[in-house]
């Protein structure tokens, strides 16, 4: 229709995007095979049949199972290129993508591997598509501080090609405040800060996102709507939330699309973007969820401007290349 050809046409930045959550099962059996690693399924069809969740954890557990294939430079480096070609196609021309180094240094493969074979990606999506891209290093919430910290150490060798840290994976029971000191350490090396909140999680995680981590951009951060006093102190501060509509409809934290609050969210006055999360996983890379949002909550072609220069001002960029967007 005239609305997708418009959204697909709409210059974005997408801002919320784990690039293990980017492995697609075509590319998931490549890389198993080309590594000699063994994976329970037997077919493509029946990967895709194992991606029904009822809630965040459900995701997580198969998540990293996936990422169980990646294991040289050129796996990263070619899980990146698919990714960047998909957003490219999608009207992505800066995209801000996270990275769990926790989930492969624990596996044995090295923070370089890593972050050499993602920065491989990032080059050829430069070159190729004129795209922008930073990294933000996310670390898991379920491990612990020391863990956390071990990782920032090893990013140390590389924190001029890394603009943020992030905190994501399992969110219940793992409240921002265990990670306070990682996070003023991170400041303090100099990175931007992000942290997922109000997923799953109460407004009071948001709060302390907030108030003891000193997020500079909220992920998700859909729960926030429970508290008023929250919602206008994130509208009033011009917070940017990097909502995922697919995602959240995949999670069970929205029960319908119909039901979804990005609509609200801009009523309120809050800096909504859309974005994708972990498209391979979710069922659609950042069109499909503009797309998706704008069928089901009647989005008109104002809202989905809005919604796509809220992506930039959300973003890392420099204000000059922010205004060259807008
Ligand atoms: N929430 C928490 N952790 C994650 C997510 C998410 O949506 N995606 C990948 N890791
Ligand atoms: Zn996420």
């Amino acid at each position: 229709s005239d609305l997708d050809a418009f959204i697909a046409g709409l210059p974005k930045a997408e801002l919320h995007l784990h690039i293990e959550g980017t492995l697609e099962p075509e590319l998931m059996f490549a890389l198993a095979q080309r590594n000699g690693v063994a994976i329970p399924f037997a077919t493509v069809e029946e990967v895709r049949a194992a991606y029904s969740f009822s809630r965040l954890q459900d995701f997580l557990d198969i998540y990293y199972q996936g990422a169980n294939v990646l294991l040289t430079r050129a796996d990263f480096r070619d899980l990146a290129i698919a990714y960047f070609d998909r957003a490219a196609a999608d009207g992505v021309v800066h995209a801000e993508i996270m990275f769990d180094p926790q989930t492969h240094t624990a596996r044995g493969v090295a923070f370089e591997t890593v972050l050499t074979g993602l920065m491989d990606g990032i080059a050829d999506a430069e070159a190729r598509h004129g795209m922008s891209v930073k990294l933000i290093l996310c670390f898991l919430r379920h491990l612990d501080e020391a863990d956390a910290f071990a990782t920032l150490e090893a990013a140390g060798p590389w924190l001029e090609h890394i603009t943020a840290v992030g905190l994501d994976s399992s969110e219940l029971g793992h409240p921002p405040e265990k990670f306070a000191r990682v996070f003023a350490a991170a400041r303090a090396a100099g990175l931007r800060l992000v942290a997922h909140a109000g997923e799953e999680g109460p407004p009071e995680y948001v709060h302390q996102a907030l108030d003891v981590l000193g997020i500079d951009r909220l992920d998700h951060g859909n729960r926030s709507l429970e508290d008023p006093v929250l919602t206008a102190r994130l509208a009033r501060m011009g917070m940017t939330l990097t909502v995922c509509p697919l995602s959240n409809l995949k999670l069970c934290v929205v029960d319908d699309m119909a039901d979804h609050p990005i609509d609200r969210m801009l009523r309120e006055g809050l800096r909504a973007t859309i974005n994708s999360d972990d498209p391979a996983y979710f069922g659609g890379y950042v069109a499909d969820n503009y797309r998706a949002a704008a069928a089901a909550r009647g989005l008109d072609r104002d809202d989905l401007a809005l919604l796509a220069r809220n992506s930039f001002l959300g973003s890392f960029l420099p204000d000059e290349a922010v205004a060259a967007h807008c």
